[in-house]
């Protein structure tokens, strides 16, 4: 069994990523070819030709076709294969796999899964595509199972100690968070609301303010794919007004999507999005260089982490605290939706990253 809920919407690219060349790239365990044909949409097909399994991402483009570098069957945008070579007629089992894609706020999206998924459950992005936001992104290599990116970014308590000089300042660690768990439409709410805090590098270079600050943080993630934080910054003392914008404040939405590779890989897709300094390049730079320094930082930690966890024996009982209720939140919401029962026990035994309880609350 797959250790990611299958039957659902998963971000298998940027839009910008997708164009008229072959783009190989695996998402849940499904090697795929993508590309944009002449009228525009996003194609998705297996990326195993089915006569002897040569990727088609290694093969040629011919119009909207894809012709096997190989022997030459040749693909339509659909999967079915219009020509082979060397005979009139074509098997009737000559198609490979093609996914149903849709483009929205900049992103791709890919049904895994059985049958045909609903597009209105996608949960939107807006500010990826706002002329009121301006936005940075990449997408890193994660050598670790997309469990403990999940846990990472539902505890943002580690970034007093591994985000350090960057994003991380000792008010968040040492303040307490609230969790929400709505299990009804399997979304999960954490918020840190720090009051009076230090304002680190990553917020003082990029709004200009300096000294101390209100900085809140809300988590709203969307298992399994999205996960957004909305941020607000703020000077100490300033806090939204009951009516009307919100316009003392700066918001930065930093949004992730967290799209399994293999068991053992992860797509980190990172965006941030600021409602200030719209068209200024040098903050654009800043943040997108800071924050991809951020997110290397994790990525070390938790392709360690992978590594420890392979190393280890299955029973290991992992210790949570007060910190760990939106990750274990997070894990329950994941679990039911694979299929397992959501017992912590069975959660446990088999996740390797398994906790099922809180201590010290
Ligand atoms: S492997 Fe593709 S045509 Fe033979
Ligand atoms: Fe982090």
């Amino acid at each position: 069994m797959a250790t990611w809920p299958e039957n659902r919407w998963y971000v298998a690219a940027y839009s910008s990523e997708i164009g008229d060349e072959l783009f190989a790239r695996t998402i849940c365990g499904r090697p795929l070819v993508l590309y944009r044909t002449s009228d525009g949409e996003v194609v998705a097909l297996a990326d195993r030709c089915v006569h002897r399994r040569f990727p088609l991402s290694q093969s040629h483009r011919v119009d909207d076709t894809i012709v096997c570098g190989y022997h030459g069957f040749t693909y339509d945008a659909g999967g079915t294969c219009v020509m082979v070579p060397g005979q009139k007629r074509i098997p009737r089992t000559a198609r490979v796999p093609a996914y149903q894609v849709v483009e929205q706020d900049t992103l791709i999206w890919l049904w895994v899964g059985e049958g045909q998924g609903d597009p209105t459950d996608i949960v939107r992005v807006p500010w990826l595509d706002s002329p009121d936001y301006t936005s940075v992104r990449g997408m890193e290599p994660l050598a670790a199972r997309y469990e403990l990116l999940v846990d990472n970014l539902m505890d943002l308590s580690h970034e007093t100690y591994l985000h350090g000089g960057y994003i991380g300042t000792p008010e968040v660690a040492d303040t307490a968070i609230t969790t929400e768990a709505d299990d009804e439409h399997g979304i999960v709410y954490v918020s840190r609301h720090m009051d009076d805090a230090a304002c680190p590098p990553f917020y003082s270079e990029s709004t200009g303010l300096h000294g101390r600050i209100t900085r809140w943080q809300d988590i709203e993630y969307h298992p399994p794919c999205l996960y957004m934080l909305h941020s607000r910054i703020a000077p100490v003392g300033e806090l939204p007004p009951p009516n009307g914008p919100d316009d003392k404040a700066f918001h930065v939405e930093v949004n992730y999507a967290i799209t399994p590779e293999t068991e053992h890989s992860t797509h980190d897709f990172w965006m941030v999005s600021r409602d200030f300094a719209l068209d200024d390049q040098k903050v654009s730079d800043f943040l997108a260089e800071n924050n991809r320094t951020v997110v290397l930082q994790d990525v070390v930690a938790l392709d360690l982490l992978e590594q420890v966890i392979e190393g280890e024996s299955d029973n290991y009982q992992e210790l949570s605290i007060n910190i760990d209720t939106g990750g274990l939140a997070a894990r329950r919401i994941l679990n039911a939706m694979i299929g397992e029962s959501a017992t912590p026990t069975t959660a446990t035994a088999q996740s390797a990253v398994g906790a099922p309880a809180v201590a010290g609350r």
